[in-house]
């Protein structure tokens, strides 16, 4: 297809959520579908790679999260529709990576189960290690999460389908004009 246009959709929210679940879904829907040209940058993958060894401290996270926007930028300015699935717990520096990319093509989606849900399902086990102590600065048990006041799009995972979380994305991105 020629005449794509770049944008960066942002997933965040506590971990187990559903971003990596919706990201997955919505990327079929946008290769598959709609044939277009589309980059994930998922935490937990990037994290054994661009951003390896960082820890969970406020000031890691941070690098963590303008390392991704950055790569985000690049593949937004070449027309690539980026996709991060990253906890970014913190509201500043997610409005950073919003600048960096640039308002109007940054599409923030705020995956919004809440603890007690994303505890229950626990599905790397992480939150039982983190109620026991073995994992420190655990997000939403030991650390902040920061919702966002104003995303573009909220996933309430809890009570939506992941195909009702898709085509509310996809719907937005419609108004948006970022999709034809
Ligand atoms: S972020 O805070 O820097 O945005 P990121 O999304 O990259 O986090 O990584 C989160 C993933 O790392 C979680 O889904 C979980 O699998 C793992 N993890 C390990 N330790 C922690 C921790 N202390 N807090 C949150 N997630 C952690």
């Amino acid at each position: 297809m020629t005449g794509q246009k770049g944008f960066t959709i942002w997933f965040t929210g506590l971990s187990g959520a559903g971003k990596s679940t919706i990201t997955a879904a919505l990327v079929k829907e946008l290769k598959d579908r709609l044939h277009l040209k589309v980059e994930v940058l998922d935490g937990d993958v990037v994290r054994t790679h661009l951003t390896k060894g960082l820890t969970f401290s406020r000031e890691d996270r941070d690098t963590n999260i303008l390392r991704i926007g950055w790569v985000c930028e690049l593949l937004t300015r070449n027309d690539v529709i980026a996709v991060a699935a990253v906890i970014s717990p913190y509201r500043e520096t997610r409005s950073k990576v919003r600048e960096m990319v640039g308002a109007g093509k940054f599409v923030e989606v705020y995956v919004a189960a809440p603890l007690e849900v994303c505890e229950a399902r626990d599905v790397k086990g992480l939150y039982k290690k983190a109620r026991a102590g073995e994992i420190p600065q655990f997000t939403g048990v030991s650390d902040p999460y920061e919702p966002p006041e104003n995303p573009e799009v909220v996933c309430n995972t809890h009570q939506e389908s992941v195909q009702e979380s898709t085509a509310k994305i996809i719907a937005r991105l419609r108004e948006m004009k970022l999709l034809d």
